[in-house]
């Protein structure tokens, strides 16, 4: 089987999606012994190239980070310059969705929208994995990821063996819907005490945007 894994973070080589894709890799190789062509659209030198290598591979899987309840720009480039060039049609396409909040809810509408796309692109839709909860994973421990590494790489030990996402380990990588009920009770005593932003500001104060935390560069469009 040929395969090809396109990498639609636009954080690249340091991207959970790597991260996760890496594992993927691992368990695919168990069974073919052949590394499948790796693509990143945040790299600009591997864009050009992008076309002739997908040329060579039957089968496709793009994963891509949630990005504002759908996908990075970058990623929206790439479906819009593959359905000019028609570089996915008659091709077998899957997706791996994954995002940073805890519920899979927020990534089951850009799902419809791949289903859709596939039959806009004239390729074979072969399903779209989600994964929520995944920001942090590569400062978290490996006790704390091992479950999750194995399950990604026993999808590509699957997916090698029969060219598709297995059910069980998609329906588990799935995980929570949505929180209901006294979960939403607790969650929100414990947003009171700022423990969800210790996280992102860390992030913010990393990047010297935490003053900028509060800005609404948009606001004065909102009228
Ligand atoms: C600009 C931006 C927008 C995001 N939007 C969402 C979102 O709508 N829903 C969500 O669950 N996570 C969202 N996230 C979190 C990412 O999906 C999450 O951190 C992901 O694991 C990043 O993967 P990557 O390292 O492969 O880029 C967003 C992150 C960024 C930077």
């Amino acid at each position: 089987m040929s395969l090809a894994i396109i990498n639609g973070s636009p954080r690249g080589l340091k991207s959970n999606s790597e991260l996760l894709m890496r594992n993927f890799i691992e368990g695919y190789c168990n069974i073919i012994p052949r590394i499948p062509e790796q693509l990143f659209l945040a790299k600009a030198s591997d864009l050009a190239g992008i076309p002739d290598k997908i040329k060579t591979s039957q089968n496709i899987i793009v994963i891509f980070p949630l990005y504002t309840d759908c996908m990075p720009g970058i990623v929206m480039q790439f479906f819009e310059d593959a359905y000019e060039s028609g570089i996915l049609n008659s091709k077998n396409v899957g997706f791996i969705v994954q995002s940073g909040f805890p519920e899979s809810k927020h990534s089951v509408f850009v799902e419809r929208y791949l289903e859709k796309l596939c039959r806009r692109l004239n390729c074979n839709y072969l399903g779209t994995v989600i994964k929520a909860g995944v920001e942090g994973i590569r400062i978290q421990p490996p006790s704390m990821t091992k479950k999750l590494f194995a399950a990604f790489s026993l999808l590509g030990e699957e997916f090698a063996k029969t060219g598709e996402f297995d059910r069980t380990i998609k329906d588990q990588l799935m995980g929570r819907y949505e929180f209901t009920g006294a979960t939403i009770g607790l969650l929100k005593i414990i947003s009171k005490t700022g423990a969800f932003n210790m996280y992102w500001n860390k992030k913010l104060k990393e990047n010297n945007a935490f003053k900028l935390r509060n800005s609404n560069p948009y606001s004065e469009f909102r009228n």
